[in-house]
This record gives C-alpha cells, structure tokens and sequence, in this order.
C-alpha cells in the first residue's frame, strides 16, 4: 500500500516536472526562429539601407536597359578596361563584356557583388568581368581607360577631382542620368532618364591645376529628374 502510494506520486511529480521543461525546449526553439530571423533579415537588408545613412547617399537604382544601351553605343568603337563605379547588380560591367571590354565593377553592396558573380557564370562571361567589394572612395581607378558611372548630384564634383587626378589621358568617363557639374562634354547619347553624357580625361585633365577653388554649384538645369525604375 505505501509502496503503491510512493508509485503514485512518484508518477504525477515526474508528469508536474516535465511540463514545464518541454515548454521552456519550446520557448527556446522560438526565440531561437524569432532571433534567427531577424539577425537574416538584418544582414540581408542592411547593405541596401546603408547608402542612405552616408553622407553621399548612392542607393541601388539599376539602370534601364536603354540607359546600357547608350553606354555600349557611347563607348563603341573603343576597347580595354572598363569600370562601372557602384556597379550594382553588375548589369553594365556584364554587358561591357559581352561586348569585348576586360570589365570590373566595384560595389558597396556584397549581396549585390556576389549576385553579379554569379550572374557573369550563368552568362559565360566571368573570364572578363570581376567584381569587387570596395568603397569607390578608397580605390584607385588609374588602370581604367573607360570609366562608366551611374551616380548622384552630390558625390559628381568630388568625383571629378578624384577621376581627373587618377585618370589617364586616354581614358573617356560616361555618366548616366546625371553629368558632371565642370567638364563639358564631348557628346551625348539617349534623352530623358537614360541621357549619358561623354567625356574625354583629355579634355577635363587640361583644366587640371588651372582650377584653384572647386566649389561649382552643381548645375541641375539639364539634369533628368531622379526617378526609380
Ligand atoms: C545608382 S546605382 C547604379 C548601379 C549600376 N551601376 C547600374 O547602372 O545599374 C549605384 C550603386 O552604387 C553603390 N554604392 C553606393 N555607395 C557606394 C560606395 N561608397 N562605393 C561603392 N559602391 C557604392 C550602391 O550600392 C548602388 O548599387
């Protein structure tokens, strides 16, 4: 009887005791999903939402396909190294070697960079196209002679005294949708959005040392307005 009794409540204690261990496995299995999650969803989200916290913000707008269009046809008949500055999803560094160019994009972004890998794979073009994880600030691009860049208005006059102090007499700069706020153009190609203007580092590295101050207001008044594709 008093054995019976030990059984008994040996029994219901074992049943009280177990409960709540098996909800505290479960409460950590949640939290586990929960915080997984969100530490995904943070790396996948934040290299998109950090070029809006700089101070030049550059986000991720990927040109349209008349935009490339008009690059190729810019730089045609010309050949060599080409750099795309913020190369995105790698479409122009792609293209440009589909069309013979040795093509290199440099990218903030490295779910971007590693999008454009695979990419230049799948297309067959990964011996001519590489991309790079860097800050466009930090790198040199003297060893370009074609230099193609998709930026905004507030990082243009900064990036012309970088460009014209790196570049080589021989190279030629395209910009798309907004040109640089001194060099005047050897021509344009497109209308609209997809306008990219031409330059040739001939030209703009003459006025090199001629300029003392660069503090030129960027003129936006033939400058397409900015707008998402
Ligand atoms: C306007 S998008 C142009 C993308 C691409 N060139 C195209 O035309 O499709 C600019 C790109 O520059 C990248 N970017 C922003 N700041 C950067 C930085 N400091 N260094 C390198 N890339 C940067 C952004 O992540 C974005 O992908």
């Amino acid at each position: 009887m008093v054995q019976e009794e030990f059984l008994l409540d040996s029994g219901q204690n074992t049943e009280d005791v177990s409960r709540p261990k098996s909800r505290n496995r479960l409460g950590l299995v949640i939290t586990g999903v929960v915080g997984g999650t969100v530490v995904a969803l943070y790396a996948v989200t934040a290299p998109f939402v950090a070029p809006a916290l700089r101070k030049i913000c550059l986000p991720f707008v990927p040109a349209t396909t008349a935009q490339v269009e008009n690059v190729l046809n810019a730089l045609r008949p010309r050949a060599g190294t080409l750099v795309d500055i913020g190369s995105g999803d790698g479409r122009i560094v792609i293209a440009a070697a589909k069309h013979g160019f040795k093509a290199s994009g440099f990218e903030l972004n490295p779910w971007l960079v590693w999008y454009s890998r695979c990419k230049a794979w799948r297309e067959g073009v990964h011996h001519s196209a590489a991309f790079h994880i860097s800050d466009l600030w930090k790198v040199s691009f003297a060893q370009y002679s074609n230099v193609v860049i998709f930026g905004v208005p507030q990082m243009m006059n900064q990036l012309e005294l970088k460009l014209e102090s790196e570049l080589p007499s021989t190279a030629k700069v395209v910009a798309c949708r907004f040109p640089f706020p001194t060099w005047i153009p050897e021509h344009t190609a497109g209308e609209g959005i997809d306008t990219v203007w031409v330059y040739d580092a001939k030209n703009f590295k003459s006025q090199l040392g001629r300029r003392t101050k660069r503090n030129t207001p960027v003129d936006h008044k033939h400058t397409p307005e900015c707008k998402e594709d």
